[in-house]
C-alpha cells in the first residue's frame, strides 16, 4: 500500500487530498495517514495539510515498495549480522527464487575467505537467493554473471570503466568498488539455492584499512542513487539468470577481465600459487602457467595481481 500511496503522490503535481487518495486506492483515509505517518518516520518528507498532502522529497530508500514489481520478494533490514545469514534462512525455508534480501548496514559483513566486509551505510549490501535448475558443477558460472552483469551495469549507468577481477571482483583503475560471495546447497546434482551477495561501495566512503576500494561517489564526484542502481542490476541480472545466456558467460566474462595474461598470486584455503593466468575453462575455473611450465587449474580463491 505504501508503494501505491507513494505512485500517487509522485505522480500528483502539489498537493492531494486524503479522500482522493482514499477513493483511488479503495480504503479508508485513517488508513492512508497511517500509511503515510509510517512513511514519514522512514524519511520521506511529506507535507500534510488541512488540504491533503504533498510529497516534498524521498530519502535514497531500499525499502521493498520502492522496487513495485518485486515488492513481495523484496527483504529489507536496516542493520543485520550478514545478509548471508538471512538469505541462507529464507532459502531453506524455501522461500521463492529470486528472493532479494537487503540491509541497510551490516555488523558482521562477511567477505571470501573468512574475511570480514566492512559494511557502513551508504553502501549497497544484499544477497539474491536464486533456484537455478542445473547441477553444482555449473553453479560457479552464476557468480560470474554476477560480476559482468554488475560491471556492465555500473558502465552504461556511470562513466567508468568498470573490469572484472577474477573470481569476482570489479575494479576500476585498478581499484575495487565491488565484491561478491556466494553459497551453495545442493542435494544430489541439483542445486536447492545458490546465494549470491553482493557488496558495492556507493556512497560509503572506503576506510583506510581498505586502501584499495573506492566508491562510486569517489569516482563520479557526487551522491548515487542506490535504488536505481539495485533497480537496473536486478533487471539485468534477472533476464541473464533465466534466459540462455549463461551458456556463454565465461566467454563473455573473459572480454572483460583485467586478470588474463598477467602475472598472479592465487591464495586458496589449501595453498599459494604463482603464475600466469593464462586461460579460463568453461566454469571459470583460472588456468595457472608455473615457473617449471606446467599447468594448473584453480577453482576458487583469492587472486592479486602482481
Ligand atoms: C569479497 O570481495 O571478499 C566478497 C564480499 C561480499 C560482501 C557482500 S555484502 C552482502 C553480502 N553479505 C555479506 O556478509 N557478504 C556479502
Amino acid at each position: 500500500m505504501k508503494g501505491k500511496i507513494l505512485k500517487i503522490l509522485k505522480a500528483g503535481q502539489g498537493v492531494i487530498s486524503g479522500e482522493a487518495i482514499s477513493s483511488e486506492l479503495g480504503i479508508s483515509r485513517v488508513s492512508i495517514w497511517k500509511h503515510l505517518r509510517k512513511l514519514q518516520e522512514s524519511g520521506y518528507n511529506i507535507d500534510a495539510s488541512s488540504k491533503g498532502y504533498q510529497l516534498i522529497s524521498s530519502p535514497d530508500a531500499l525499502f521493498p515498495w520502492e522496487f513495485p514489481a518485486r515488492e513481495k520478494k523484496i527483504h529489507f533490514f536496516p542493520e543485520v549480522t550478514s545478509t548471508m545469514d538471512i538469505a541462507r534462512d529464507l532459502a531453506r525455508k524455501g522461500c521463492p527464487h529470486f528472493t532479494v534480501v537487503i540491509a541497510g548496514c551490516q555488523n558482521r559483513g562477511r567477505g571470501r575467505l573468512k574475511r570480514l566486509w566492512l559494511s557502513s551505510q551508504g553502501g549497497l549490501y544484499f544477497t539474491i537467493i536464486l533456484r537455478p535448475q542445473i547441477s553444482p558443477v555449473l553453479s560457479l558460472r552464476v557468480n560470474f554473471a554476477a560480476s559482468l552483469i554488475l560491471a556492465q551495469t555500473l558502465n552504461n549507468m556511470f562513466d567508468i570503466d568498470a573490469r572484472v577481477k577474477w573470481p569476482n571482483d570489479i575494479l576500476v583503475d585498478g581499484r575495487k568498488v565491488s565484491g561478491i560471495l556466494s553459497e551453495i546447497e545442493a542435494e544430489a546434482d541439483i542445486v536447492s539455492f545458490i546465494n549470491v551477495g553482493l557488496g558495492i561501495n556507493v556512497n560509503n566512503d572506503p576506510t583506510d584499512d581498505e586502501p584499495k576500494a573506492v566508491s562510486l561517489k569517489q569516482l563520479s564526484g557526487s551522491e548515487i542513487s542506490r535504488k536505481r542502481l539495485l533497480s537496473a542490476f536486478l533487471d539485468n541480472f534477472e533476464n541473464c539468470i533465466n534466459g540462455k545466456a549463461l551458456d556463454n558467460i565465461i566467454r563473455e566474462w573473459k572480454k572483460h577481465t583485467v586478470t588474463l595474461n598477467r602475472y598472479v598470486k592465487i591464495v586458496t584455503v589449501r595453498e599459494i600459487l604463482e603464475g600466469i593466468a593464462i586461460d579460463m575453462d568453461e566454469n571459470g575455473a583460472l588456468i595457472l602457467e608455473l615457473a617449471d611450465g606446467s599447468t594448473k587449474k584453480v577453482l576458487y580463491g583469492d587472486c592479486f595481481h602482481i
